[in-house]
């Protein structure tokens, strides 16, 4: 039986598809830990409201099979605010919280950190975001389901752009990595694989375009990834225009990539993740986040994590132009 009596739940930041599938987790290995269960809605706003809520096994029955999240999430700058966090210290001390799993990225672990330093719940980081940027791991929940939907949108855009012989740009999420541009480029087939790690992407872009044996393709997809700059695609091909005069249509997936069932990977990974962070709680252990390692689930400290991870294997690009 855990030393601890109470765990509290919470997602913070984006939503990933799977992280219903991690709760849940969460939720059944607790109980049968001995712990009681509570979920914050709307992530750490849901401390300062008092939105609390008491889970038990029924309520996480048939969502594992579902995106967003069942508990809601949000970005809370207030939580930033020592104030703010000594409220809400305060009011799950009378709660008798003693355990908080928080579903995010690396800014919600810092927020719980810190507040387990300053005397609140002992904390558990499980990574959640389809970017798969996290400093610590190799992948995060929501990656392998945006990613497919992301192919799957290309997939039908290629039947349009290939009847008419067209070209598209396709615009993927991402914000500071390029990570869900390349695997979904490789896979479906991109002509080019635009990401913000390679700073000079556009020049190598136009050069592609202008090769000589360019003519050969009767259509073209580009992946661009958003880079913090949703619609940046527009600007992109008003410039390929100018410089090539070859005209690329645009097709921005946006959010699109965020929701849907999640997939197998991503419901196995949330499952053994959240199972893994009420274990290593009710052992004691404590301001770790869960982290993929090869293939094993495995916990890091949260120290040392770093902002966030950007995508570094460039060989696959270099792939990517062979095959191309
Ligand atoms: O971090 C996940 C992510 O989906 C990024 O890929 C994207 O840049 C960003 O969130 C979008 O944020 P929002 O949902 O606030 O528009």
């Amino acid at each position: 039986m855990s030393p601890l009596k109470k765990i509290l739940i919470l997602c913070s930041g984006g939503d990933a598809p799977g992280m219903n599938a991690a709760v849940r987790a969460v939720v059944r290995s607790a109980i049968q830990q001995g712990f009681e269960v509570f979920g914050a809605q709307g992530g750490f706003q849901g401390i300062i409201d008092q939105k609390i809520i008491a889970l038990d096994s029924k309520d996480v029955g048939n969502i594992i099979q579902r995106g967003g999240t069942i508990l809601q999430t949000g970005r809370c700058p207030a939580f930033f605010e020592k104030t703010t966090r000594d409220l809400c210290r305060r009011y799950l001390a009378e709660m008798s919280i003693q355990g908080l799993i928080v579903l995010g990225g690396d800014g919600s672990f810092r927020g719980a950190t810190i507040l387990e330093k300053e005397g609140g719940p002992k904390t558990m980081g499980i990574p959640c975001t389809i970017d798969n940027d996290i400093v610590g791991t190799e992948y995060t929940i929501g990656f392998d389901t945006a990613s497919n939907t992301a192919l799957a949108a290309i997939d039908k855009i290629r039947d349009t752009a290939s009847s008419l012989g067209r070209n598209f740009l396709v615009e993927v999420m991402g914000r500071a990595s390029g990570a869900i541009a390349v695997d979904v480029g490789l896979a479906g087939g991109a002509e080019f694989i635009l990401i913000p790690e390679v700073s000079n992407s556009m020049d190598l872009l136009i050069k592609e375009i202008q090769r000589p044996d360019r003519h050969l393709k009767s259509s073209s997809i580009i992946v661009v990834a958003e880079a913090g700059q949703p619609g940046r695609s527009f600007k992109i091909a008003e410039e390929i225009k100018e410089k090539t005069g070859v005209e690329y249509k645009v097709c921005v997936l946006a959010h699109l990539q965020r929701g849907g069932t999640p997939t197998l990977r991503d419901r196995k990974i949330a499952t053994l993740m959240g199972y893994r962070a009420v274990e290593l709680l009710s052992q004691g252990h404590s301001s770790k986040m869960i982290s993929v390692q090869k293939e094993n689930i495995i916990a890091v400290d949260f120290s040392g994590l770093k902002d966030s991870r950007t995508f570094s294997e460039k060989e696959l690009l270099h792939i990517n132009t062979v095959v191309s």
